[in-house]
């Protein structure tokens, strides 16, 4: 047991966890139904499992059916719970519109939002096409923003419901190499509060989590996870490591359980103190940059 209680273990690749202790009463989530843009891997996919453990059926989304469809298979396997693999693209409202229809006509509601669909790579800002600043902004923020504003119309409206928004730290103090992600992550927070007031009066909860660096994840992959500069990098974190799949989503389990009733508009930071300590190290980013022009 460490000062911040049992780690538990979690599994690098998009696979379910070999082992699972229960934290929270097991049913938490019984007979709920939750929609999770970028649910066929890294983070996502952990937060499907762990929502379908405590009893909620996912709805898991994105680009690739192939993705999908594989991660759809062990979820299902693992908790017994049924999973619906779909494919859009949430920079396109109309295979947004398609998913959700889909959704509603075989599971009949839904009760959980969850915006986790990203796309990110480091570069510096003067290397940034505007093409590349505008792509990550449309997946991130606006597709966000399709996504949460078309499943209100289908069903939170007259329903009520939870979004969480996943987020990052980046925008906090100005990550080098990421002005086009933490751009996008701040726009997310701040349409997390909005809405939070705009939709409260409806029953609807949205609150933002901001992971810090996650192992076993494209996201760590890509900013430079493996490298020797995060290995030093990780002695400069409160907690002294970086993060695992799960307790994110056990983050993600506390916002959409009633656990969180009264909590709305605000972001749950899970980073182990990594942004109030994190340096840009200018000179690492840049030799990882060299290194790989494009990950
Ligand atoms: N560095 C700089 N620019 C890059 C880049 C990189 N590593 N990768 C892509 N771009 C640029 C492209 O050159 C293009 O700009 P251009 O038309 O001016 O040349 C623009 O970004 C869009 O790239 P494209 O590959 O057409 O976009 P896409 O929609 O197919 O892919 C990405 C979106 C680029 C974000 C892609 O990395 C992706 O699909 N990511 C999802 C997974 C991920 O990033 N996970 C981590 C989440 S934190
Ligand atoms: P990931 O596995 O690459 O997750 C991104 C997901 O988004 C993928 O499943 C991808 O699937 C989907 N996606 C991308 N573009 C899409 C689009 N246009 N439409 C629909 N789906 C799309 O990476 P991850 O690292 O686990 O990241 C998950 C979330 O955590 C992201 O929001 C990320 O910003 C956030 N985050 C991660 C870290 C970290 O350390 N990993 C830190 C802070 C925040 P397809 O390719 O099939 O579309």
């Amino acid at each position: 047991m460490s000062g911040t209680g049992n780690i538990l273990e979690d599994v690098d690749t998009d696979d379910c966890l070999l082992n699972y202790s229960y934290i929270f009463s097991l049913d938490i989530l019984k007979d709920k139904v939750a929609f999770i843009t970028g649910g066929g891997s890294g983070i996502g996919f952990r937060i499907a499992e762990i929502l379908m453990r405590h009893g909620c059926q996912t709805i898991i989304a994105s680009r690739s059916l192939e993705r999908v469809q594989a991660s759809a298979k062990k979820l299902m396997a693992a908790t017994g719970l049924r999973c619906l693999p779909v494919s859009l693209d949430v920079r396109q409202p109309m295979t947004i519109v398609t998913a959700v229809e889909e959704t509603l006509q075989k599971f009949g509601k839904i009760d959980i939002l969850v915006n986790g669909a990203a796309g990110n790579f480091l570069c510096p800002a003067n290397d940034l096409s505007f093409n590349a600043f505008k792509t990550v902004l449309e997946i991130d923020t606006i597709g966000t923003f399709n996504t949460s504003k078309i499943l209100y119309q289908k069903w939170l409206k007259e329903h009520g419901g939870v979004i969480v928004n996943i987020t990052a730290t980046l925008h906090y103090r100005g990550q080098i190499l990421q002005v086009h992600a933490g751009s996008a992550k701040a726009a997310i927070d701040a349409m997390t509060r909005h809405l939070a007031v705009e939709w409260g009066p409806d029953n609807i909860r949205i609150n933002s989590l901001a992971p810090g660096p996650i192992s076993g994840t494209e996201g760590f992959r890509k900013l430079g996870g493996l490298t020797k500069a995060m290995v030093d990098h990780e002695k400069l974190i409160p907690l002294q490591r970086v993060g695992t799949k799960l307790e994110i989503a056990h983050g993600v389990l506390y916002l959409v359980s009633p656990a969180a009733s009264y909590v709305t508009g605000t972001s749950l930071i899970i980073d182990g103190g990594n942004w109030l300590t994190g340096v840009n190290n200018m000179p690492a980013m840049q030799a990882l940059m060299q290194k790989s022009a494009r990950l």
